[in-house]
């Protein structure tokens, strides 16, 4: 085998589990995290807040983390937000930035931020079992919180409703706050009106359709302009399900369709089972759950929900890395989980329908700059691949790495790019291209470290058809995880790795016919 390029070898990562610590994702510094929360925007900064556990490293005490980042790479966590307590959990919702102080939480001058999360009650509350919708607020820019005195403020009697995503909703009918929530069980997302956040009325429910095996979680709604057109509005409904995911066990499927104020109404487009692939023999419903929508293929990216309060109609969102299959019983410690890049998301009608495009977020950049801000490693032009693998170079210590690509398979049945490979060129996860499947795949079944739970090893798929014969992939590798956006973002595949300290070598090969790389570059990023 060929060395593409003599870079410097990596030292040998410190010992124990610390070395599967993000270099680029955000991880609680020694505790537990799940879904991210109360995303929003607010005088110049991001909050992240996140289910988080302040007592230990598994689920439970669940109470709000909190973490700010000027630019969305750079994370700085704080004190616990939003606590448990004797009566409840804190579990997921959401964060508007409260202008028009509709709720008197602040002032016409210094609105407040305004946290609607769902309070799971303990046995010890009147309201023992139920989940229902709950209110604090913070008049110091988000840093401390006050739970609402008069929680919660809205029920259901019901013990699944929950993770409310609010937003201001301007339309024909006047301006006011909707809630979207689930009714997890009945795989229904249900919406609710408001004027000041405090009393909600009904307006409609949505569901069960497309994937329905599962819990329907996390929901989000928010209208996108289409391939930019702010003439051409469409709206964009998220729904997370777990089990029941494309790749098995947790994961997020979207609905594109229309809004009007009241009730979400998805495009034929959009359906791939009108009453839910449950409803489908087994056979229909498999080939059924790969035509949904599906804002990523990997095992890893759950309850993905997007920033509140972002200037220019931008729309952010990021996911937990992570699967409920397993996601108690990841090889690291102290900490445990991350949360996925940031990723902007763009409406494109380009590919013959209107899906979702997403672009990961690596630095803060303004429009115009280059994508990558990272240092190159390597960056090349044509070169032929002919049976023999080349050998990319290593990432340097302590970094994460970006790998950019533009491949033709021309006459190549397989296009394998082996992430945490060994020296010999085995091993590894392994990113491939099969050209008469017209399928692209990441398998991780010897990545490393898989042993630790038995729904781990695995190799995630997805369509993807080729564009003027080139495969366009940008691939994301951190200490514990493989983020893929191929074509543009059309396609994200997200995956997380346990790799051996020393299996840290990239090859590029492909297999049964002579594949042209037109552009490959490789940059660091710190
Ligand atoms: C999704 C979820 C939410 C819930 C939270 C509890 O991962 O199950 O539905 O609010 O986690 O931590």
């Amino acid at each position: 085998m060929s060395t593409f390029l003599d870079a410097p070898r990596p030292e040998t990562p410190p010992a124990g589990t610390t070395r599967f610590r993000p270099a680029i994702h955000f991880t609680a510094r020694d505790t537990w995290l799940n879904d991210p929360n109360g995303l929003v925007f607010h005088n110049g900064i991001y909050h992240l807040f996140f289910q988080n556990n302040p007592f230990g490293n598994v689920w439970g005490n669940m109470s709000w983390g909190h973490a700010t980042s000027p630019d969305l790479v750079h994370w700085t966590e704080h004190p616990v937000a939003i606590a448990c307590d004797d009566v409840e959990d804190v579990f997921s919702g959401s964060v508007v930035v409260d202008h028009g102080n509709t709720s008197g939480f602040g002032t016409a001058d210094a609105p407040a931020l305004v946290a609607i999360y769902t309070s799971a009650y303990k046995g010890s509350s009147e309201h023992s079992g139920m989940q229902a919708q709950s209110l604090a607020y913070s008049a110091d820019a988000g840093l401390t919180w006050n739970k609402y005195d008069e929680n919660p403020v809205l029920t259901r009697n019901s013990s699944n409703f929950r993770d409310p995503k609010v937003f201001r909703y301007q339309g024909d009918q006047g301006a006011y706050w909707v809630m979207v929530a689930v009714e997890a069980h009945h795989q229904q997302v249900v919406f609710y009106r408001s004027d000041d956040l405090k009393s909600w009325e009904y307006l409609s429910d949505f569901g069960p359709a497309n994937a329905d095996a599962g819990d329907w979680e996390c929901p989000d709604l928010f209208p996108l302009a289409v391939d930019g057109d702010p003439g051409n509005t469409k709206w964009v409904l998220i729904v997370n399900v777990n089990p029941g995911a494309v790749a098995g066990g947790s994961g997020g499927q979207y609905f594109v369709g229309h809004f009007d104020g009241v009730r979400f109404v998805p495009d034929a487009g959009s359906l791939a089972a009108p009453g839910g692939v449950s409803s489908l023999d087994a056979a229909t419903a498999a080939a059924a759950l790969r035509q949904c929508l599906w804002l990523d293929w990997g095992r890893d990216c759950y309850a993905s929900v997007s920033f509140s309060n972002v200037p220019d109609g931008r729309r952010i969102v990021i996911g937990w890395m992570n699967n409920w299959d397993y996601a108690n019983e990841l090889p690291t410690a102290p900490w445990r989980s991350s949360m996925t890049l940031a990723r902007e998301l763009r409406l494109t009608a380009a590919h013959g329908a209107l899906r979702l495009v997403q672009q990961p977020i690596l630095a803060g950049r303004s429009e115009g700059e280059e994508l990558i801000p990272g240092k190159q490693l390597v960056s090349a032009g044509l070169r032929e691949l002919n049976g023999e693998a080349l050998r990319l170079p290593d990432a340097v210590p302590g970094t994460a790495q970006i790998i950019e690509a533009e491949i033709a398979p021309g006459g190549a049945d397989r296009l394998d790019l082996r992430i945490f490979g060994g020296r010999d060129g085995a091993a590894g996860a392994v990113l491939s291209y099969d050209t008469a499947r017209a399928e692209l795949s990441l398998d991780r079944r010897s990545s490393g470290d898989t042993g630790f739970h038995a729904k781990f090893a695995s190799v995630e798929s997805a369509p993807l058809v080729l564009e003027d014969g080139v495969l366009k992939l940008q691939v994301v590798v951190d200490h514990c995880s493989v983020e893929v956006f191929a074509q543009g973002g059309a396609v994200v595949l997200t995956d997380l790795v346990f790799p051996d300290a020393e299996h840290q070598q990239v090859w590029l090969s492909a297999e049964g016919g002579r594949a042209t790389v037109l552009r490959l570059t490789v940059s660091s990023l710190d």
